[in-house]
């Protein structure tokens, strides 16, 4: 029996199925992933340079028109066969999506997203009150630099409503996301789809899910820190192999 074959028919006897996607799950959209090199305007820059508090303090404008210039990619991005596979799965079997992701490619094809761990690209708020912000316009075009709004209710700037490095996680995301991974048992299936397993807490619920006795399967191209983590690997890609895992 071939490996996918073999996941299919665990997910098929699951009671319940939690998946937690990385970048690698958006790349086949065209989305590139946190570690993907960066092409055209952004080619100088590394995401995890512009995606910290400290460059917010210190090149607002840059952070923010790097955020638009992602936003705008996504929008320009569609859900591939992997985000159909996920939501045809939902339907089937009780599932919990946990995304680090912060694009919206889920929910457009058609997934209920219980967590996005890392917030979200179409999210704003006042840096200083957190005041809800409404969404920006997108820009027709890349630019390299562009000053966020003032907050209406103070002296506050519009931030993208996302988690950056050295930020804590959204409660109510990471609360979420520890329950679902809490309720697996063996039998269970968690489903690790595109990513390196290098940033925590998200990289310890595999982890988690293997202690509640639940088959952790690892879908990604390439070996990560997850890959001695996962019962089963599956080499490739999220676009090929999520729907050979639709019972
Ligand atoms: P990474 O860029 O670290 O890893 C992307 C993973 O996707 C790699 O393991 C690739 O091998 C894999 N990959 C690439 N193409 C793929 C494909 N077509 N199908 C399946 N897998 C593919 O992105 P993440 O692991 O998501 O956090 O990064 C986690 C977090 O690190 C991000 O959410 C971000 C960053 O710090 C914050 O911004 C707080």
């Amino acid at each position: 029996m071939t490996a996918d074959n073999e996941v299919r028919e665990r997910v098929a006897a699951a009671a319940r199925v939690v998946v937690l996607a990385g970048a690698g799950m958006s790349a086949e959209s065209g989305v590139p992933t946190f570690r993907d090199a960066h092409t055209g305007l952004w080619e100088r820059f590394r995401a995890e340079d512009l995606a910290t508090p400290e460059a917010w303090q210190q090149q607002p404008d840059v952070v923010w028109a790097w955020y638009l210039w992602r936003a705008g990619l996504v929008r320009a991005a569609q859900p591939h066969a992997g985000h159909r596979a996920l939501a045809s799965l939902a339907r089937r079997v009780p599932l919990q999506l946990v995304t680090q992701n912060v694009d919206d490619l889920h929910e457009r094809a058609g997934s209920t997203v219980t967590a996005h761990l890392h917030g979200s690209l179409f999210a704003f708020r006042c840096d200083t009150c957190s005041a809800p912000a409404p969404v920006p316009a997108l820009l027709p075009e890349p630019v390299a630099s562009l000053p966020p709004p003032r907050c209406p209710r103070g002296d506050g700037l519009v931030r993208p409503d996302v988690v950056w490095f050295g930020e804590a996680l959204p409660h109510e995301a990471w609360r979420a996301s520890s329950d679902a991974v809490a309720a697996l048992r063996p039998g269970d299936v968690m489903l690790v789809v595109g990513t390196s397993g290098l940033v925590v807490p998200a990289a310890d619920l595999p982890v988690a899910a293997r202690r509640r006795g639940a088959t952790v399967v690892e879908v990604n191209p390439h070996e990560t820190a997850v890959s001695d983590v996962a019962d089963v690997v599956l080499r490739g890609t999220a676009a090929e192999l999520l729907p050979l895992l639709v019972p």
